[in-house]
């Protein structure tokens, strides 16, 4: 495998999923432990030194033990990795008059070097960068430039820097460059693969847990529906997954998961019915933080009072999680290397008597390459492709204060949204699609009679990861369809209204 020593490079990701595209493994890691590559223990190919904000010549600046360059490993910096491999070898790093940012072009010096096998003579790159070299390190050489800067150094000896970066879209042979890397002085073999990645996990998980036993908080959503399938496949029913109904679930999502995961996958659920303890606890509050928080902390409470009567049953060892790799790159970034659980999981608020070793079997996952798995163990496009849902659930879908009948009013909206956006094949072209309640009711006629009924808003957007989103542009005729549909079925409805709003200045839940 390749590693990425991250020194907080908003690209770190990135070069991580290039190399994975080209089916070969890599790691994002905050340090390296030189000992454990010289003893064998960790297997690498090669090492790349990511981008990050600091100037090498600060104090404090992240920086990497100078034995790594006895190791014999190649080696690549891009960016700040390659003003660390000049300040560490003898060269000299200033900050520049004037701050490069955006395209450049490159003019490669010698095409024979292998980084540069197949990369034009002169091609555009992307530059972000205020410091630069003046100084050369020790037997280094320059192998392109830009009209204003270096833009690659080498030793000869396996050792590259970048002052680029070729990880992004905009620069025209970065891939190429990355792929020269890791193959022709790598010398990588193409093997990273799901299907090998099921078979190690499934062997790594049987040796881990042994004779324990997991406890797992299925949601019905991607993560740990893939993590709890991942684990039966393992070590069956020495798994125990536990199902919370809050009340606030989709229609029928409690019995649908239940029925599914118990036929197809013969995993061992506990269901838990908390639907009374939720709706009580939200009986006379409105305001949409104060739902937010009352959830989250009953969450919290029956999760741990189920798991106190699991544990004295079975005396589960381990808690398995569906982390996936960009929330264990957050939370890396943010606490350091030490293994915590992460607040923003359901599980963030276990007492500290309940001791748990945790088993994350996706964390090196991104979210792509986890439903690639799911597809792989056979579940349900139904379930790989879902569209996110909030943790607190329809709470925050019925604006103002939630009642049981306003639940249930949403749930059959909602549902016939849904399916009708599956039928008509429009599901999986937005991002995330659902109805919410107003607390406003308005008059209507149907047949002769005069109604005074709720109004609904139907929420379609379109977005690459949630931070912003577009409304989707669904066909009027669908919205129609389904105005009507929902109108003429739901009791409770009688108006419909189609949210235009983007994200921002609104968000995509309304509350
Ligand atoms: P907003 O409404 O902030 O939502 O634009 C962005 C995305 O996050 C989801 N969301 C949540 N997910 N717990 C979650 O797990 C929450 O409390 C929560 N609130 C919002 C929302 O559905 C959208 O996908």
């Amino acid at each position: 495998k390749i590693i990425i020593i991250d020194f907080g490079s908003q690209y770190s990701q990135l070069i991580a999923r290039r190399i994975r595209e080209m089916e070969v493994y890599c790691e994002i890691v905050p340090l390296i432990d030189i000992e454990k590559i010289k003893n064998g223990e960790e297997k690498l190919k090669g090492i790349i030194f990511s981008g990050g904000p600091a100037s090498v010549y600060e104090k404090g600046a992240p920086t990497v033990n100078p034995e790594v360059f006895n190791l014999n490993l190649p080696i690549l910096g891009i960016c700040y990795g390659m003003q660390l491999i000049t300040h560490l070898n003898g060269g000299k790093v200033e900050k520049a008059d004037s701050r490069e940012f955006g395209k450049a072009v490159l003019e490669v010096e010698n095409n024979d070097n292998p980084l540069f096998t197949g990369v034009k003579k002169s091609s555009n790159i992307w530059m972000s960068h205020n410091d630069h070299i003046t100084e050369l390190p020790t037997g280094f050489e320059i192998i392109a430039k830009t009209d204003s800067s270096i833009a690659a150094i080498t030793n000869n000896n396996g050792i590259y820097a970048l002052q680029f970066h070729p990880e992004v879209v905009h620069s025209e042979c970065g891939t190429q460059i990355l792929e020269n890397f890791v193959f022709n002085i790598c010398k990588c073999e193409k093997n990273w693969k799901i299907s090998s990645f099921i078979t190690e996990k499934t062997k790594s998980i049987k040796e881990t847990v042994g004779d324990e036993h997991v406890l797992l908080a299925l949601s019905g959503g991607v993560d740990s529906s893939v993590a709890a399938v991942l684990i039966n496949n393992a070590i069956g029913h020495q798994l125990t997954c536990m199902f919370v109904d809050t009340g606030l679930l989709r229609k029928d999502e409690g019995k649908k998961v239940l029925e599914y995961y118990k036929k197809h996958f013969d995993l061992n659920i506990v269901f838990v019915d908390a639907k009374d303890r939720f709706l009580n606890k939200l009986k006379g509050v409105d305001e949409p933080e104060a739902k937010r928080k009352i959830i989250g902390n009953e969450f919290i409470e029956v999760f741990n009072e189920e798991i106190r009567k699991l544990k004295g049953q079975e005396g589960a060892k381990f808690l398995a999680q569906g982390t996936i790799y960009p929330d264990v790159i957050e939370s890396q970034s943010i606490k350091g290397p030490s293994h915590t659980i992460k607040s923003h999981h359901n599980v963030g608020g276990l007492p500290e008597d309940l001791q748990f070793e945790l088993l994350e079997p996706l964390k090196e996952l991104f979210k792509d390459e986890v439903r690639k798995v799911g597809h792989e163990l056979g579940l349900p496009d139904t379930i790989i492709k879902r569209h996110p849902f909030p943790g607190p659930g329809l709470g925050i879908r019925v604006i103002g204060e939630v009642t049981p009948d306003k639940v249930k009013i949403l749930q059959e909206a909602d549902d016939i949204f849904i399916t009708e956006l599956i039928e008509k094949g429009l599901y999986d072209k937005v991002d995330q699609a659902f109805v919410t309640l107003l607390p406003v009711k308005t008059v209507g006629v149907m047949g002769d009679q005069r109604t005074y009924e709720y109004v609904a808003a139907i929420r379609s957007v379109n977005t690459i990861d949630f931070m912003t989103a577009t409304w989707s542009k669904l066909p009027y005729e669908f919205l129609e369809e389904v105005s009507n549909k929902i109108i003429n079925k739901v009791n409770g409805i009688n108006r419909i209204v189609y949210d235009i709003s983007s994200k921002p200045p609104g968000t995509i839940e309304w509350e």
